[in-house]
């Protein structure tokens, strides 16, 4: 059967088809109205383009670094947990990336060891919260740093929203037989999902090994969630200290406010990304591509801007180039085409968005990505929003 599918539409509804429904719930996530996630979406359809004819360009160039890091096209694949969705989980996003010439972020809440990845994808970047002691931290970031990450990425703005208006699938601790028979029903339904499994003979791993400290065995999903919600929240200090402990590239995800990326400056980030968690978090917060311009104008100088929320296609990614972006990181985008088609799943998604920038760059004039600009987009009345000064 061929797999290969045109569009990430397309792998988000085979994946619908394919994942139990829990799984799929899990991955599609959103919080409270949804409103934020709606938006994510919403504001990339709100923005055109100013196409140009017979600039007579003949190649057209995506490359571009992140952190250092060459990439073969202006998109990262974001951090997030991928348990359940396919028993190669992060090692099939990780090689995916690496095949297409790109870096990926890799979460502290994923299913597999650093070690791994990184050996699949030398361009891994881990990804941290603020969760338990200093110490613990430090752990964390060593043992990354052992392992070969080229870079960390901080995310400060989740806010604990755990409610949704169309309701949260249920996420057992761990997979007893008891958790088995109460999941039943929906896996017998998605005999191609289960056989992935029985295959490898293994079961979904619902723990999170790059949340161990000191050689203990990897914690459960929720007992690391319980230790950062006791975790009092960052400050801008803690920042500046993890970033001085590392020492290496370092980016905070989570910025929507221009006075938060000024303070990101002062604090020696070498880069953010403009994001709101996927519309995961506190909802009713912009979509990123609202805020992009007003963050960029204030610290695009200074540091990297990148964004994240609600890439589906090559032209979002060019919206967001021209916005001021230097590249974008996808979150879902990816986990659709990692449940559709495992590691080629994740490639026809990566190839279908630099296929989608390649086309916008024809349509726009453009030699390169570099050549973009906000004249090349057309914004609407009321589009922009600017958040802090
Ligand atoms: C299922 C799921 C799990 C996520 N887990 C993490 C995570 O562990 N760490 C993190 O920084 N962001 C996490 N995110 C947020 C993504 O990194 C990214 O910001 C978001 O998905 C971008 O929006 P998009 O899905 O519309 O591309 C997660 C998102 C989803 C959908």
């Amino acid at each position: 059967m061929n797999r290969w599918f045109e569009t990430v539409a397309v792998a988000q509804r085979r994946a619908r088809r394919v994942l139990p429904k829990s799984v799929y719930g899990a991955l599609l996530a959103g919080s409270e109205r949804g409103s934020t996630l709606a938006d994510n979406l919403a504001a990339f359809d709100e923005l055109g383009f100013a196409p140009r004819v017979a600039a007579g360009h003949v190649g057209r160039d995506q490359a571009t670094t992140v952190l250092g890091r060459p990439i073969s096209l202006p998109v990262v694949i974001s951090p997030t947990g991928v348990q359940g969705v396919h028993p190669d989980g992060e090692l099939a996003v990780a090689r995916a990336a690496a095949a297409r010439g790109t870096a990926m972020g890799l979460s502290s809440f994923a299913s597999k060891p650093i070690e791994d990845v990184v050996a699949a994808n030398p361009q891994t970047f881990f990804q941290v919260y603020w969760c338990g002691s200093r110490d613990d931290i430090v752990a964390r970031i060593e043992r990354a740093r052992a392992a070969g990450a080229a870079g960390l990425i901080l995310t400060l703005d989740w806010s604990f929203s755990h409610g949704r208006d169309w309701g949260s699938p249920p996420i057992p601790d761990r997979l007893d037989a008891k958790t088995m028979v109460r999941f039943a029903p929906e896996v017998l339904v998605r005999p191609r999902w289960l056989a992935g499994w029985l295959r490898r003979r293994a079961v979904p791993d619902l723990t999170v090994p790059n949340m161990a400290v000191g050689g203990e065995p990897a914690p459960g999903f929720f007992a690391a969630y319980g230790e950062w919600m006791q975790t009092p929240p960052a400050t801008w200090d803690d920042v500046a200290w993890l970033r001085q402990q590392w020492g290496g590239p370092f980016l905070l995800k989570g910025v929507l406010r221009v006075d938060d990326a000024r303070r990101a400056v002062d604090a020696g980030v070498d880069a953010i990304s403009v994001s709101n968690h996927g519309g995961n978090n506190l909802d009713g917060s912009p979509a990123p591509i609202r805020v992009l311009r007003a963050i960029d104008s204030a610290v695009g100088e200074q540091i990297e801007v990148l964004l994240d929320g609600g890439v589906r296609r090559g032209s979002d990614v060019v919206k967001a180039l021209a916005l001021g972006a230097r590249a974008v990181m996808i979150g879902r985008a990816s986990l659709w085409g990692l449940a559709a088609n495992g590691q080629a799943g994740v490639e026809n998604v990566l190839d279908i968005l630099r296929g989608g920038v390649d086309s916008a760059l024809l349509g726009l004039g453009k030699s390169s990505i570099e050549e973009l600009t906000g004249d090349d987009v057309l914004v609407p009345d009321g589009f922009t929003r600017v958040a802090g000064r």
